[in-house]
């Protein structure tokens, strides 16, 4: 088998006869696969015959990697162990590009080995990572593999560094020239960056799904269309710059949708992934190395203060950094893009906010930034809190007003800005629709659901609404600035977010938004 120049997207099918996987072939293909993994075991156990399906093998249209995969090792294969055999003997005597077997069940192979197709000889571990993954690698290739492949459950961001390392030194970008090459998978969330930095780590190939809502066949796998078209794994190589975010949660983020649209958009060779962080000194001291800048979010926006090379004297003063970037000299700075984005929309909304008065409600990290970026534009600033204590202590650090909630219902605020997590995904509201104030403006930081109760009801009661996407746009637009030097496109940014959030048209009201 000849080594492939660009990592591949191969497709798992389950599918329960011929005619389904011909169709589900071709889309697969039209989303951007390169590869179909045809998964004989699944297929019997969904009501194909596997037979049948081996010798449609021709018939898909993409080279096929033949896989039957024993139930000891994540699969449903409950037959014979020779028939298991034989059906993947069919499938390389019908053309099968490729075919896989557990490096476990090496010894049910009898000495064979397939003479026309790849080998890829596979390890799955769907409860953790193990210690020594190099020593299974070097087993399959010694067993006679071309391909050797990892799917792991790396317990925490952290655990991705070995899988990056082992892609570097048997993957398609170390200029080897022995037609050996891996995958090294890490499955469930915290495994989804493996996935689609494939490209830029050198994997042979990563895994998708058909579509959004199928289970797939391992966890946490993206879809081909992502894969192809989000993240362009066949176009990442050894030189692309790796961002990511980093948090906890991120499943439902929309940085890898704003940032890989402004890479895509300029054409630049960069990608964006989410990382579910736990840990998140442990993540940068073992992934740094090779990640060119992060967006940090809930709860690790105080967690790199100690790591990092600078950090900027905004982010220093409020102790809080939303932004990590590589100078040109590689030295980590920190940075808040947060807390000016704030102060950029509510610009927009109100024009200069030098003494103009602005409610803050919320003295939290994202409360706090928002507070010392608008005092230092010179806004009267006052802040309620739940807790009395935090806005008293935040107040005195920057000369604002601490107020009650019956003190703040009663102030002559021009703006408001919802900076507490009330109403993030729920129907809550932080201020009392009876006293928002006709005509001036109502900022919510909180984006999911867009449209919050607190902004459908400034609205009703005549104020000017600006939403938590304006928010997030700002503070990405600026750290796509230090990261790249260039200027991203943010109404495209923003227009691609409003159609993942089902709000094509913009519909949330939101001054930010309809004056794109
Ligand atoms: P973030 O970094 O997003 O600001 P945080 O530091 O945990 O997160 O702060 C959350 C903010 O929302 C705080 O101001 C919190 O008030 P307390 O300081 O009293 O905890 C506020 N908050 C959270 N839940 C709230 C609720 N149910 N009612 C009012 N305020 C709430």
């Amino acid at each position: 088998m000849a080594l492939m120049t660009a990592t591949r997207i191969a497709c798992p099918l389950t599918v329960r006869d011929v005619p389904a996987a011909r169709m589900a072939a071709n889309q697969a293909h039209q989303a951007g696969a390169d590869l179909i993994e045809l998964r004989l075991d699944l297929c019997a156990a969904a009501g194909a015959d596997p037979q049948e399906l081996v010798r449609s093998i021709p018939d898909l249209g993409l080279p096929v990697i033949a896989t039957c995969r024993h139930r000891g090792e994540g699969g449903a294969w409950n037959g014979e162990e020779s028939a298991r055999l034989a059906l993947i003997q069919q499938a390389e005597a019908h053309g099968a590009a490729w075919v896989d077997w557990e490096l476990a069940f090496l010894d049910r192979l009898d000495g064979w080995r397939p003479q026309r197709a790849g080998l890829i000889l596979s390890h799955h571990d769907f409860e953790g990572q193990g210690s020594d993954l190099e020593a299974l690698v070097i087993r399959m290739y010694a067993a006679g593999a071309q391909c050797a492949k990892l799917a792991v459950t790396p317990p925490d961001a952290a655990a991705l560094a070995p899988l990056a390392d082992l892609c570097s030194r048997y993957g398609l970008w170390t200029g080897r020239n022995d037609a050996r090459s891996i995958v090294a998978l890490g499955m469930g969330e915290v495994g989804l960056p493996s996935r689609v930095l494939a490209g830029a780590w050198g994997a042979w190939c990563t895994f998708g799904r058909l579509e959004d809502g199928d289970p797939g066949s391992a966890p946490g796998q993206p879809t081909v269309a992502e894969l192809a078209s989000l993240y362009r794994v066949g176009r990442q190589g050894s030189d692309t710059r790796i961002f990511g975010l980093a948090g906890k949660p991120v499943g439902h983020s929309l940085s890898p949708l704003i940032y890989n649209t402004a890479f895509a958009h300029l054409d630049l060779d960069a990608v964006h992934a989410p990382f579910l962080v736990h840990d998140a000194p442990a993540f940068w001291q073992a992934c740094g190395g090779w990640i060119d800048g992060l967006s940090l979010t809930v709860p690790h926006k105080t967690a790199l203060l100690d790591q990092l090379d600078e950090i900027e004297p905004l982010a220093a003063r409020l102790g809080i950094i939303n932004t990590v970037w590589r100078d040109q000299s590689t030295r980590a700075i920190g940075a808040n893009t947060e807390a000016p984005a704030a102060v950029e929309c509510l610009e927009q909304a109100l024009g200069p906010l030098a003494r103009k008065r602005i409610l803050v409600l919320g003295a939290g990290g994202a409360g706090r930034g928002i507070a010392f970026a608008l005092a230092a534009a010179g806004a009267e600033v006052a802040i309620a809190n739940r807790t009395a204590a935090r806005s008293a202590t935040l107040a005195g650090e920057i000369g604002a007003l601490a107020l009650t909630g019956e003190e703040a219902r009663a102030w002559p605020w021009e703006a408001l800005v919802n900076a507490t997590s009330v109403g993030l995904g729920t129907e809550e509201s932080p201020w009392p629709a009876d006293r928002l104030r006709p005509g001036a403006v109502v900022f919510d930081t909180v984006y999911h659901p867009l449209q919050t109760r607190l902004l459908r009801e400034a609205c009703e009661a005549g104020c000017i609404p600006l939403c938590g996407l304006a928010l997030l746009i700002s503070q990405a637009v600026e750290q796509f600035r230090r990261w790249t030097g260039q200027e991203p496109p943010r109404a495209l940014m923003q227009r691609r977010c409003l159609e993942r959030l089902g709000l094509p048209q913009g519909g949330c009201g939101c001054l930010h938004l309809s004056s794109e």
